[in-house]
């Protein structure tokens, strides 16, 4: 569920009509709403309610600080992937007791950022990095709390690109060598072993790969405490997928997937954190743009918006479906056509859509691609010279510009000429 309903026939984030916002700020825009946000994280505080847990929102899928603080305000932790998220999660006011550190390519300046300024832990993907991390840790002074992320060789059973958990894949350590890396992390000064971690993939709309993998890391936790580890803490990563059309899908809900962690999990009196991004996020969002032309071609019609493939690349990189809508309600009766939706950019991967049907839509109409919240301006760039789209954030009935559009100029000062082109050339 969501709050971008349509209200006397104009779409409607929660109470501010998106025709009022794109007056005001221009299009394209992203546009997130704070009711699902909220909703969205306290579903997954529900779920897990009763035991030890922490919930951490995966930054990379929508990092704009307003969201942040947002949910940091709610109690959530961060899951970050880079210096420079941590950097957000801080900036947002997430303290570092709440910030849990993913990522395969982790420098040393990271890790030492992150352990001068506070961790909760490092999820560390290889012994290779371990080593580093107890250099690193143990030069400043200072104690790296860790779980090791194993790789569970299972199948997400989702798009190819978003599968990590399988043995080709990069990201942990392979669940089999996971006693001898734990040893050797136990060995290591400046490691403090307090957990395990693992994240199988992305837009997961079955529980039953989570059940295989957590099951695996029921047993590894035994294994390992049997060992002589003490883990305490239990990193399940995100994944937990949402409904990109309005209609046929049904994934599970976070309550069926706490169920599902409880009877897994529930008896290993660890604590729990998750770490989930598309389904807090991806749904809260949409993105709003403006019909520059209805093109008659060869057999179709192109509808030309003003966004592009650079400020939502999802469809042209997995190919990912968005509900595009209207903005101002079509009549019941109204006949809908068949289109192409496309943007201005300069190849034909900036489709947006093929044959989707719209009612009818004239140049400066507004459109809505749902669902866009994960992973849509976070993925954006500025290809074609194009200007990142600003971001507004609604609650109730008041809209703040959250991000604002960057001017021409701030985007060419960017670059500087060298010495020897800087006179003109005679
Ligand atoms: N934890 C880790 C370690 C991750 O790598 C990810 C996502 C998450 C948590 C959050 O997963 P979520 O709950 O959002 O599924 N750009 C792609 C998705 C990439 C996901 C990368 N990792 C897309 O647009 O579909």
């Amino acid at each position: 569920m969501d709050h971008f309903l349509y209200r006397d026939g104009v779409l409607h984030a929660e109470d501010v009509t998106l025709t009022e916002i794109a007056a005001h700020v221009g299009t394209p825009f992203y546009c997130y709403s704070t009711a699902t946000l909220t909703r969205h994280f306290r579903l997954f505080q529900e779920a897990l309610a009763g035991l030890d847990h922490l919930v951490c929102f995966a930054i990379k899928s929508l990092s704009n600080q307003a969201v942040l603080r947002t949910l940091g305000d709610l109690g959530a932790g961060m899951d970050v992937v880079s210096g420079g998220e941590y950097r957000r999660a801080q900036a947002a006011g997430v303290p570092g007791e709440r910030i849990v550190f993913s990522g395969v390519g982790k420098t040393r300046a990271e890790m030492a950022y992150a352990l001068t300024h506070g961790i909760r832990q490092f999820n560390v993907e290889s012994a290779e990095e371990l080593r580093v991390l107890s250099d690193v840790a143990s030069g400043l002074g200072k104690t790296a709390p860790i779980t090791l992320r194993v790789n569970p060789d299972v199948d997400a059973k989702t798009h190819e690109k978003i599968a990590t958990g399988r043995k080709e894949d990069k990201f942990g350590v392979p669940i089999a060598r996971a006693r001898d890396v734990y040893a050797e992390a136990a060995r290591l000064p400046g490691i403090e072993v307090v957990g395990i971690d693992v994240h199988i993939g992305s837009q997961l709309t079955d529980l039953a790969p989570f059940e295989t993998a957590f099951t695996k890391i029921a047993d590894l936790t035994r294994e390992l405490r049997a060992d002589g580890h003490r883990i305490r803490r239990l990193d399940l990563g995100g994944g937990l997928g949402i409904p990109y059309t309005r209609s046929n899908e049904t994934p599970p809900l976070p309550l069926d997937y706490g169920a599902m962690i409880r009877r897994v999990l529930g008896d290993l009196d660890v604590e729990i954190e998750i770490e989930p991004g598309r389904l807090i996020a991806g749904n809260a969002g949409i993105l709003v743009a403006s019909v520059l032309y209805l093109k008659q071609g060869e057999g179709r019609d192109f509808l030309i918006l003003d966004a592009a493939m650079n400020d939502l690349i999802r469809p042209a990189m997995y190919g990912a479906h968005h509900d595009i809508v209207p903005v101002l309600e079509a009549q019941a009766a109204t006949d809908q056509r068949p289109v192409d939706i496309v943007g201005p950019v300069c190849e034909t991967g900036d489709t947006f859509a093929r044959q989707r049907s719209l009612p009818p839509l004239a140049p400066g109409d507004l459109v809505a691609f749902r669902s866009a919240g994960a992973y849509g301006a976070v993925m954006a760039s500025e290809y074609n010279t194009r200007p990142l789209i600003p971001e507004v954030l609604v609650h109730g009935d008041q809209y703040a510009v959250i991000r604002a559009r960057p001017s021409f100029d701030e985007i060419l000062n960017r670059d500087t000429l060298p010495s020897w082109l800087e006179s003109p050339t005679p």
